[in-house]
């Protein structure tokens, strides 16, 4: 089977992409990352159904903003092609929708332009997302965005990926500053409130020699949107209730909160939100 994928891919170490599709159903992953999940489950019973909830927060958020008139979307992290990937979505509301998509992991390139293509309405580009100048200056970038209009920047489920002494959430601040006024972030982050949780998951995650930065908690993640316009979305147009929530309960104009299980014990570890910038 080796073979079949390019060199460069390192198949017994796991890698977060690759864990993922796992979580998500999906079949582009190897036994160490299958493994590795097993090994998460064990301590985190709901692995599966918070990777499922955050892929589901997506597609609301991008049909979201696409609704909100934006036509053109920077997903970084985007993650090895499923089903309902952020073009198919943002698509369905306006056809002429463009996506670049940006991942560092070499599978997730391999695939998404084996199995999607790059178009003239998506591209895929290999980096690592600390290299915004090299991302926002790349053919690809020059082909599909247009900084001077407002663009929406994906991070779902990529700013825990990252470790502090990399500054992630600098990096994002000086991303989203060089954006339109009325630029959208799309956000959500491994958090939790338990510190021995939090320590658990980061130190398994290390110990399988897997790229990761850290669960950080709500309040650390929550940075991301200082300075941003927060929105709560609803039908008819009243903003309340919490902003930055977890990430089964982002709310859509048409579409009411998944309601939340009462038991206790059953965290909650995807914070998600979007806004704007001003
Ligand atoms: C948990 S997956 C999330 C995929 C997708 N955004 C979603 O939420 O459905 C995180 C993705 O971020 C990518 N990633 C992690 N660190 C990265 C970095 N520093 N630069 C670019 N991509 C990164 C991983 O390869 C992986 O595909």
């Amino acid at each position: 089977m080796a073979d079949r994928f390019p060199p460069h891919i390192d198949m017994d170490t796991p890698s977060i992409a690759r864990m993922y599709d796992y979580l998500l159903g999906g079949k582009d992953n190897f036994a160490s990352d299958r493994k590795a999940c097993e090994e998460l489950a064990a301590g985190v019973p709901e692995l599966v159904s918070f990777a499922n909830d955050n892929r589901a927060f997506l597609r609301r958020a991008v049909e979201y903003v696409g609704a909100r008139g934006i036509d053109q979307f920077l997903d970084l992290g985007a993650g090895l092609p499923t089903t309902d990937n952020t073009h198919q979505v943002a698509q369905r509301t306006n056809p002429r929708a463009r996506v670049l998509y940006v991942d560092n992991d070499p599978m997730v390139m391999a695939h998404g332009r084996a199995l999607l293509g790059d178009t003239s309405t998506t591209a895929f580009l290999l980096s690592d997302i600390r290299e915004t100048d090299r991302i926002l200056h790349s053919p690809e970038a020059a082909e599909l965005i247009d900084t001077e209009r407002p663009v929406c920047v994906m991070l779902v489920s990529l700013l825990h990926c990252v470790p502090d002494d990399s500054d992630p959430f600098g990096v994002v601040r000086d991303l989203v500053d060089r954006l339109a006024p009325g630029s959208a972030v799309i956000f959500s982050h491994v958090v939790s409130d338990d510190p021995e949780a939090a320590a658990w998951l980061t130190d398994k995650i290390l110990s399988f020699g897997t790229s990761w930065g850290r669960v950080r908690s709500p309040e650390e993640a929550s940075v991301v949107f200082e300075g941003l316009d927060l929105v709560g979305a609803w039908a008819d147009g009243r903003d309340e209730g919490p902003h930055v929530v977890d990430c089964a309960t982002w709310r859509h104009p048409e579409r009411t909160p998944v309601a939340r299980p009462d038991d206790p014990a059953v965290k909650r570890w995807e914070l998600a939100g979007v806004a704007f910038t001003r």
